[in-house]
C-alpha cells in the first residue's frame, strides 16, 4: 500500500481495485487500497478512485478482505433498509422455486447481496451464521428486521466457524429471538422427516445443500444394495429406502449423528434393513476392498478437502481414493454418485478425477447426470468460488 495515510470512511482504490468493481466482484482486497479509510472494524463506508469519485458502499473489515461490497453508485445505503429489501428479495427468490419446502437456506450470503449472512430456515426456527463484523455490530436489529419479514418463533445464532476471529466476532451459540429449541426439530427434508439439532447439528443443522438430490436419483434405489458414504445423519440413505432400496449400509465418523439418523428410520416407520459403520470412511472402504463387498449404488459425500487453492492438490488425491475405491464396489450396471463441496475445486477438476479414477480401476463409465448446488445456494458468476457443489452420477459400464 502506497500510503497508510487514512481519509475519513473512504477508501481509495488502485487500478486493479477499481476493475474489480467494474466487474461486480463484491470482495476488494486491502491489496488493492491506494488508502484505507480512517474507520473501525465492520463501519460502513465509500470507495472511490484516485479522483475522489464514489464508485460505491461496503463494510470494512481490518482483515486482509477489506471491503465487502453493498451496493455500486454515489448514493449512501441505509443499511437496514437494504437488508430488509434484500431480505425480501431472497425470500421471494426461494419461493419462486421452491413450493412447500419446510427447510431451505434463506440468505446465502454475496448471491443475495448480503456478504456474512448466512441463514437457513427450519420451519419457523431461523439458523443464522453472521461472519462480518459489519452485521454482528446491529446483530439485534439485524435479527429484528428478519422477524419483520418474515414470522419467527426463534433465531439461533450460530457462529463457530473459523474466521470469525478476523472479524472480532466471538464464537457462541445463543438465541437472537425465542429460545434456542431444547429437542431436535422434526423437519420435512427433501420426501422424508428428519430430526435437525439447531444447537448442535452440524452446519447450521443439516446438510440444506443436498437436500433435494435423493429425490433427484431416486430411480436408481429400487431394489438396490446402496453404500452411503459421509452419511451425516442419513439423509441419502433414508430416502434410499422410503424409495424401495434393498438393503443401506451408512458410513459416518460421527456417532451422534448416527443417533439421529437411527430415530430418523424410527420417525418415518422405514424397514429397519439399514446398518451403521461409525468410522473413518477411507478405513471403512479399504477394508470393504478386501471383503470384496459389492452395492448397486454408491454415495460418497465427503466433507470439503479443499476450501482453499493451497489444498486442491491433496483434495485431488482424496477425491481419486475414494472414487477409485468406490467403483471397484460397484456391481456391473451400478451407479457412483459422487458429491464434492470444496469451494477451490472446480467442476472440470472433479470430472479429471473422476476420469482418472475410471482409468486407474479400469472401469468404464458413462454420465447419467450432473449435479449443482440447489436454487436456495446460488452462485455468483462474478465469483467463481461460490459455485461450490458440483457433482456426477456415472453408470458403471461392463
Ligand atoms: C458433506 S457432509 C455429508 C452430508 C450428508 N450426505 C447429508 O446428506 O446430510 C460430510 C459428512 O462426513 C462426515 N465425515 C467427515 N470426515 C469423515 C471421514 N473421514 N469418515 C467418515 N465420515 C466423515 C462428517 O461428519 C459429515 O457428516
Amino acid at each position: 500500500m502506497p500510503s497508510e495515510k487514512r481519509l475519513a470512511r473512504r477508501a481509495v482504490l488502485d487500478e486493479t481495485g477499481l476493475e474489480r468493481v467494474r466487474m461486480m466482484h463484491p470482495w476488494i482486497f486491502r491489496g488493492n487500497l491506494r488508502q484505507v479509510p480512517q474507520c473501525a472494524q465492520g463501519d460502513l463506508i465509500a470507495f472511490t478512485d484516485r479522483a475522489g469519485s464514489i464508485k460505491g458502499w461496503g463494510l470494512w473489515s481490518e482483515s486482509a478482505l477489506s471491503i465487502r461490497v453493498l451496493t455500486y453508485g454515489t448514493k449512501e445505503p441505509d443499511q437496514m433498509g437494504l437488508l430488509r429489501e434484500r431480505l425480501t428479495s431472497a425470500l421471494n427468490w426461494r419461493k419462486t422455486w421452491y413450493q412447500g419446502e419446510e427447510a431451505f437456506r434463506w440468505v446465502h450470503g454475496e448471491a443475495d447481496g448480503l456478504p456474512g449472512i448466512v441463514a437457513d430456515l427450519y420451519g419457523d426456527v431461523l439458523s443464522l451464521q453472521i461472519s462480518a463484523a459489519g452485521w454482528y455490530r446491529h446483530i439485534d436489529k439485524v435479527a429484528d428486521v428478519f422477524r419483520k419479514v418474515r414470522k419467527l418463533s426463534a433465531i439461533v445464532l450460530r457462529n463457530e466457524t473459523k474466521h470469525l476471529e478476523k472479524e472480532g466476532i466471538p464464537k457462541e451459540v445463543r438465541a437472537l429471538l425465542g429460545e434456542i429449541p431444547k429437542e431436535p426439530l422434526k423437519i420435512k427434508m427433501g420426501s422424508i422427516y428428519e430430526l435437525v439439532d439447531i444447537e448442535k447439528g452440524q452446519k447450521t443443522g443439516a446438510y440444506l445443500d443436498v437436500k433435494n438430490i435423493p429425490d433427484m436419483i431416486s430411480p436408481l434405489f429400487k431394489g438396490a444394495r446402496v453404500l452411503d458414504c459421509f452419511s451425516y445423519q442419513g439423509h441419502f440413505g433414508l430416502h434410499a429406502l422410503a424409495a424401495g432400496a434393498s438393503e443401506v449400509v451408512a458410513v459416518e465418523q460421527s456417532q451422534s449423528a448416527i443417533e439421529i439418523a437411527k430415530k430418523n428410520l424410527e420417525i418415518n416407520g422405514l424397514p429397519k434393513n439399514m446398518e451403521w459403520i461409525c468410522g473413518n470412511a477411507f478405513d471403512v472402504m479399504r477394508k470393504m476392498d478386501s471383503d470384496r463387498e459389492r452395492f448397486d449404488l454408491v454415495i460418497m459425500d465427503p466433507p470439503p478437502f479443499s476450501p482453499a487453492k493451497g489444498q486442491v492438490d491433496s483434495a485431488r488425491r482424496g477425491y481419486k481414493e475414494l472414487a477409485i475405491r468406490g467403483l471397484n464396489r460397484i456391481k456391473d450396471g451400478g451407479h457412483l454418485v459422487f458429491l464434492s463441496c470444496s469451494h477451490a475445486f472446480t467442476r472440470e477438476m472433479l470430472l479429471s478425477v473422476l476420469n482418472e479414477a475410471s482409468v486407474d480401476a479400469g472401469i468404464s463409465c458413462r454420465i447419467a447426470l450432473e449435479i449443482h448446488q440447489p436454487f436456495d445456494h446460488p452462485a455468483l458468476s462474478a465469483v467463481p468460488e461460490t459455485d461450490y457443489l458440483k457433482g456426477f452420477v456415472m453408470g458403471v459400464q461392463s
